[in-house]
């Protein structure tokens, strides 16, 4: 399988879940950083709102891969625009596979996930596996297993 793992991370704990997922698939990682200082309270509008918000130019061919990851931290009960931004501009994706996991503050709805799954399979790709961590797992480590079980769905073992 040929995975790319795509993730935001402002404080860094999604980071180390998204390095953690790229290493247990031996995939491509991708920062999406935005171009400049960001400003939280637009930024929380932003995703409040469900939209993008300017990325530096990163990889977003998907030619060659056929497994997408998204991994990002929920704000204000949905993505950040930056991750917005890397879903519209993603391509080819008709016919690959993705997976999302999300990293938040406590346990919540699924809407963020769903609204990943909204953009990518309007864009033809099929959804294999999802997961979440709160602060506290990544914080004691815990977040290594849960990885581990969602990085094996996503290489349907
Ligand atoms: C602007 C903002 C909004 C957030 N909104 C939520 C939220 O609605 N629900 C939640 O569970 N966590 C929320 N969080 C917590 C983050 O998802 C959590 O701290 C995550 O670990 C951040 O990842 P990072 O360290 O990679 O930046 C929010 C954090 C920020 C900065």
């Amino acid at each position: 399988m040929t995975a790319l793992v795509a993730y935001y991370s402002r404080k860094g704990r999604t980071e180390k879940v998204a390095h953690a997922i790229a290493e247990n698939l031996g995939a491509e990682l991708v920062r999406i950083t935005p171009p400049g200082q960001v400003n939280l309270a637009i930024g929380v509008m932003e995703a409040m709102m469900v939209m993008k918000s300017a990325i530096k130019s990163c990889r977003t061919d998907l030619t060659g891969i056929d497994t997408l990851v998204i991994v990002t931290p929920v704000w204000a009960g949905k993505i950040p625009p930056f991750v917005s931004m890397y879903l519209y501009q993603v391509s080819p994706g008709e016919g690959k596979k993705f997976a999302v996991f999300t990293e938040r503050g406590r346990h919540g709805s699924d809407h963020p996930i769903r609204l990943v799954r909204h953009v990518l399979e309007g864009k033809g790709m099929n959804f294999v596996a999802s997961g979440v961590t709160i602060e506290s797992d990544v914080d004691s480590g815990e977040y290594l297993s849960l990885v581990r079980k969602f990085t094996r769905e996503v290489l349907g073992q």
